[in-house]
């Protein structure tokens, strides 16, 4: 994912770019650049596709001298990622220079009107259209950069970390919403990040800026208003975390990070993809959706989990026969596969053999193939007709959280796709399920809220010493119960099983007593009373149920020992809320028993052999 640095003060710039890039190359990339405003106020900008060494060997033989600079590190979504699609971006004059992190979800019509008005384009990116609504409205406000960016922001939609210099001003002046940037202070200077680590080296005191911020940097001080131009109070923290921490974002593992980013991934994963106007999905996939009559899911673990709430999915709202493999089992069952099949392939690495032997195997034998894909560039990415990428960011503790809510939400998005292609949803169905897609990123931070957050701690520390788990759920949510289940005993190392539901009666009952904790996700859906009534049956044999209940639902509250509310959501979107709780609950759990959750005992995050 793109990273920004920012710096003004009596530094050459240069240096304080490519040093602060260089700690944001794990957000992945595959371009940079920098700007840097000489001493007569012309701006230098260079940017190379390819690794920050390209870049910096440029630079090292032709250093671009100057005390003003901004600089990106891009990961491309819309445009080659090339030299000219790099990075930063500049008007005409070369006066303006902007670096955007995010998607202007506008950015068509918006460069249709300024292309009529006489711009001219030239670069493929939706990043462009901001240097030259911000061009337009320079010359509006009488050469007012701060007034220019806040008036161009107000014309566009989606998410945006963004940074801005003037030739003719020593000033930087950033804005963000969704996109994070944190500000460094410093003595007589200034600087900008979108993350922690590229601050640290040079100071400790520092600015979270918040969804909505702009900021104005000049070398001895900054200015923080709302995007209606109100001047708002920020604390500058001190931040005493070593590098580790810093990479965990002060949170105390990785896994607990990237819980917390679940937010963020979400809306990188629908952000420029869902047009409620229309009802319409654009995925940017070359299939074509009417040349396959059935689907094969292919995964492993967590992401295999992920496929089964896709196989609802796609059969409920594009009516075709879906079938789902672990990867494993898929290669060696001699599938039925042909040119008529389209073969899914779902991994957070893109690296898992299993899954990659299995999309060869499904090659064979002439399917289509289709990756849902977190890491970019990785091995299934080269060898698929087509990705969707999730666009999580990296994921680093081993076990996996926020790649399996953007692999449910990719999948949504597919089952809208194939629907509307196929002629199964309406307008009006798809355009309501596009909305609850919408509202997953805010439902999932409601659910991230710090009472929520402790309840579910102390719920999981009642528990803890268990020693087994049952997880129960139904129709889609059931997928949600084996992934809860797969959670808890990666990191905690407690025996849990996950059943539907229903099937509880038809063994698995024999298991429950007094000792046996049962988590049952019953959030609102059609077959709540029936999922109520195997609540039921685990009562009468003394079993502990953990309700997960959709807020409010006091009606069913009395059915649990002890009860997890979660924000309500539309049914189809509600496994990713519910995801996310039984994640809590696990780490919770693994952490009162002293584990270590980002490294689990005998696991890897990447499993390449057989
Ligand atoms: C569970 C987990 C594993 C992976 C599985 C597939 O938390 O991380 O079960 O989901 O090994 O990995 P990817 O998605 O990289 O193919």
């Amino acid at each position: 994912m793109c990273g920004i640095v920012g710096y003004i003060g009596p530094r050459q710039a240069q240096d304080v770019l490519i040093s602060g890039l260089s700690k944001l190359e794990y957000r992945g990339y595959d371009s940079a650049g920098v700007a840097i405003q000489e001493q007569d106020g012309h701006i230098d900008v260079c940017k190379k596709a390819g690794k920050l060494s390209n870049l910096a060997a440029v630079l090292e033989a032709e250093p671009l001298l100057g005390t003003l600079g901004i600089g990106h590190t891009r990961w491309a979504t819309h445009g080659l990622p090339n030299d000219t699609n790099a990075h930063p971006h500049a008007s005409e004059d070369g006066k303006i220079v902007i670096i955007h992190n995010g998607i202007i979800e506008n950015y068509l019509p918006l460069k249709e009107q300024l292309t009529q008005r006489g711009h001219v384009f030239r670069s493929e990116t939706d990043s462009e259209v901001l240097v030259h609504l911000i061009e337009e409205k320079y010359a509006q406000t009488n050469n007012d950069l701060y007034e220019a960016v806040r008036l161009a922001l107000g014309d566009v939609r989606g998410a945006y970390g963004i940074v801005v210099t003037h030739a003719d001003h020593r000033e930087i002046v950033a804005a963000r919403t969704v996109s994070p940037m944190v500000m460094g202070v410093g003595e007589g200077e200034m600087f900008l990040a979108s993350d922690v680590p590229a601050l640290l080296p040079y100071t400790r005191e520092m600015v979270f800026l918040h969804d909505g911020d702009m900021v104005i940097l000049h070398d001895d001080g900054f200015k923080v208003t709302d995007l209606a131009g109100r001047e708002v109070q920020r604390n500058i923290e001190h931040i005493d975390w070593d590098a580790e921490a810093a990479e965990k974002g002060g949170y105390d593992s990785y896994m607990m990070k990237e819980i917390f980013e679940q937010p963020t991934a979400l809306t990188n994963t629908l952000i420029g993809r869902l047009h409620d106007d229309t009802g319409e999905v654009n995925l940017d996939i070359k299939l074509d959706p009417a040349s396959f009559k059935r689907i094969s899911i292919i995964a492993c673990g967590t992401a295999f989990y992920a496929g089964m709430v896709g196989e609802y999915l796609i059969e409920q709202l594009a009516r075709i026969p879906v079938d789902i493999d672990v990867a494993s089992e898929y290669r060696y069952r001699d599938p039925l596969v042909n040119e008529h099949t389209l073969a899914i392939v779902m991994s957070q690495s893109g690296e898992t053999i299993d899954t990659l032997e299995a999309l060869r195997e499904a090659k064979k034998f002439g399917a289509k193939t289709l990756g849902i894909i977190n890491a970019k560039g990785s091995s299934m990415t080269r060898e698929v007709d087509d990705t969707l990428y999730i666009h999580a960011g990296p994921e680093i503790g081993v076990a996996s959280t926020k790649a399996y809510t953007s692999m449910v939400s990719a999948m949504l998005m597919l089952a809208l796709w194939l629907g509307r292609a196929r002629g199964t949803l309406t307008e009006q169905q798809s355009r309501e399920l596009l909305l609850a897609a919408r509202e997953l990123p805010r439902l999932v931070e409601q659910l991230l809220t710090p009472e929520r957050v402790e309840h579910i701690k102390q719920v999981a520390e009642k528990y803890a010493y268990a020693r087994d788990f049952l997880f129960l759920g139904r129709g889609v949510n059931s997928p949600t119960a084996y992934e809860g289940a797969l959670k808890l005993k990666e990191i905690s190392y407690i025996h849990a099983e996950a059943y539907a539901a229903g099937e509880m009666k038809h063994g698995p009952i024999a298991l429950i007593d007094e000792h046996m904790p049962v988590v049952v996700i019953a959030t609102e859906s059609k077959l709540l009373e029936k999922t109520i009534s195997n609540v039921q049956e685990v009562r009468a044999r003394k079993g502990k149920v953990i309700l997960v209940l959709s807020e409010g639902d006091t009606e069913h509250a009395r059915y649990g020992d002890d009860v997890i509310y979660v924000p309500r959501a539309q049914e189809m979107v509600s496994p990713v809320v519910n995801a996310v709780a039984l994640q809590l609950l696990a780490i919770f759990t693994a952490q009162k028993l002293g584990k270590d959750v980002d490294k689990p005992r005998n696991l890897a995050k990447a499993v390449t052999v057989e």
